[in-house]
């Protein structure tokens, strides 16, 4: 009893230091959740789709939106988050490239460099289909929030000499809002901002696996890539080393 009181508190201590976002409460557990359909544990369910196990899935069960939203704000996400940016750093330190030119390091966008959260927060966690008419107009306010331990890499890797290009998902014409919104938040140079082209209908595996692809014919060395799907990280040239963060809210593939 003592601990569901303390575990209460703590959730409820974390929810009001997450910038006044419009969240209701959220249970204050980690593991529980079934699924609907198998019974397993949310837990389990968020390691499948982690592993890459678990594909093509369009939402998050309903019984697990809640253990979504706990996760994403309540502390485990940046935690997760974290030991995937200090891997990252020991094997770019590691890399002792100081002096090449053409390394480069590829970071995704959207949940990899910025976070969605706020606009997720208030349209749930991944149970509502996709909604690119409300998606695309959070995206143009440019109000997206730095995730604070990729900020933390990008800010090595720049560091260490290594040159960071992002590759996104995000279509052309967002470039002057993502643009805006990553210097906004602390991401003031970068090599390259490759964005989708107009019309251009194919997965994200193809898209990125391309763009990297010529990447390479002009000379760069991908050194290292990160991104929160596994179409951001699959698909050849992928780049000496991948990161894989933490997103239990959508499935691209
Ligand atoms: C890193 O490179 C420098 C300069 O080339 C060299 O002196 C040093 O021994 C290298 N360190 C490692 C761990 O390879
Ligand atoms: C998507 O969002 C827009 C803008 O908020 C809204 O008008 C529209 O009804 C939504 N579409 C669906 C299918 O929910
Ligand atoms: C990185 O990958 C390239 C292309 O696959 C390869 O030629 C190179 O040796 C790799 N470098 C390191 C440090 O593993
Ligand atoms: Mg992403």
């Amino acid at each position: 009893m003592k601990l569901a009181i303390l575990l209460l508190f703590l959730v409820i201590s974390q929810l009001a230091t997450s910038n006044g976002m419009d969240v209701h409460l959220l249970r204050p557990f980690s593991g529980v959740g079934d699924h609907p359909i198998t019974g397993v544990s949310c837990t389990s369910w968020r390691f499948a789709v982690e592993t890459n196990n678990l594909r093509g899935w369009l939402t998050v069960p309903s019984t697990c939106e809640k253990y979504v939203g706990n996760y994403m704000i309540g502390g485990y996400y940046r935690q997760d988050s974290a030991i995937v940016v200090s891997e990252a750093i020991k094997y770019a330190k590691a890399l002792n490239s100081s002096g090449d030119s053409n390394n480069i390091w590829i970071f995704d966008i959207d949940e990899t460099t910025l976070s969605n959260l706020p606009y997720y927060a208030q349209h749930g966690f991944g149970v509502e289909p996709y909604n690119a008419t409300s998606f695309n107009a959070w995206v143009g306010k440019s109000m997206a929030p730095a995730l604070p331990e990729s900020l933390k890499l990008y800010e090595k890797l720049l560091s260490l000499g290594i040159k960071i290009i992002f590759l996104t998902g995000r279509s052309e014409d967002s470039r002057e809002a993502t643009s805006w919104n990553l210097k906004r938040v602390g991401y003031h140079t970068w090599e390259k901002l490759i964005l989708r082209g107009a019309g251009d209908k194919s997965s994200a595996v193809v898209y990125k696996s391309a763009e990297r692809e010529k990447l390479v014919k002009k000379g760069y060395k991908i050194v290292g890539n990160i991104g929160d799907q596994w179409s951001d990280i699959l698909g050849s040239p992928e780049g000496n080393r991948t990161f894989k963060l933490p997103d239990p809210m959508y499935y691209l593939s």
